[in-house]
């Protein structure tokens, strides 16, 4: 099936089509991994939200699922490395299995934070997923368990990623042109 591209794009990356045979996958090492346990998926709003909920269906065993939103300023344009979080979970954490679920993980100072926040928070086990993984672009380490792609370092929106809050609701993930 052909996409139109939207103004702005530059190329397709991964059609929708890539995109959610790549999730059946990640979802079915999801459910093999966690089989018999207490896991809860955590979104990091807003960015995660397509990716959570086309995870959360395609994994086979059951699930809980949480949100919390972040102010970050770790992207291109400011101070790299400060996140702080806008909205907390509803809900305790202690003792369960965590799946924290992102949309790119690029320089790792998110990661890194959320990581550490939720460690404090007594799970039984925490790890991420993240649809995009920038490894080229890592500054700190951290460590990703489940990753649907690794892109190149250009800057990318669709499937939750947005340029000044638009292209979220992108089907596929596309490189924007430089402007
Ligand atoms: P990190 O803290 O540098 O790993 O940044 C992660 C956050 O930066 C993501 O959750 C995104 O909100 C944002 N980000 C990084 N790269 C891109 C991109 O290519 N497109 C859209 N948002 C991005
Ligand atoms: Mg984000």
């Amino acid at each position: 099936m052909t996409q139109a591209q939207p103004p702005g794009v530059e190329r397709i990356l991964f059609t929708e089509e890539q995109i959610q045979q790549r999730i059946q996958e990640v979802a079915a090492e999801i459910s093999a991994r966690y089989r018999g346990r207490d896991l809860k998926l955590i979104g990091v709003l807003k960015g995660s939200i397509f990716f959570l909920t086309a995870l959360a269906r395609a994994i086979e065993i059951p699930i809980r699922i949480d949100f919390l939103a972040i102010s970050s300023f770790s992207n291109r344009t400011a101070v790299p490395g400060m996140v702080r979080i806008a909205k907390d979970l509803d809900e305790s954490i202690e003792g369960e299995d965590v799946l924290l679920v992102e949309d790119i993980v690029d320089t790792g100072f998110t990661a890194r934070y959320l990581l550490q926040t939720l460690a404090g928070r007594g799970p039984n086990s925490l790890a991420i997923c993240t649809l995009l993984d920038r490894t080229a672009s890592r500054i700190v380490q951290v460590p990703v368990e489940f990753r649907c792609f690794d892109i190149p370092d250009r800057f990318v929106v669709g499937f939750g990623l947005d340029y000044k809050q638009l292209y979220r609701n992108l089907g596929c993930v596309a490189v924007m042109k430089p402007d």
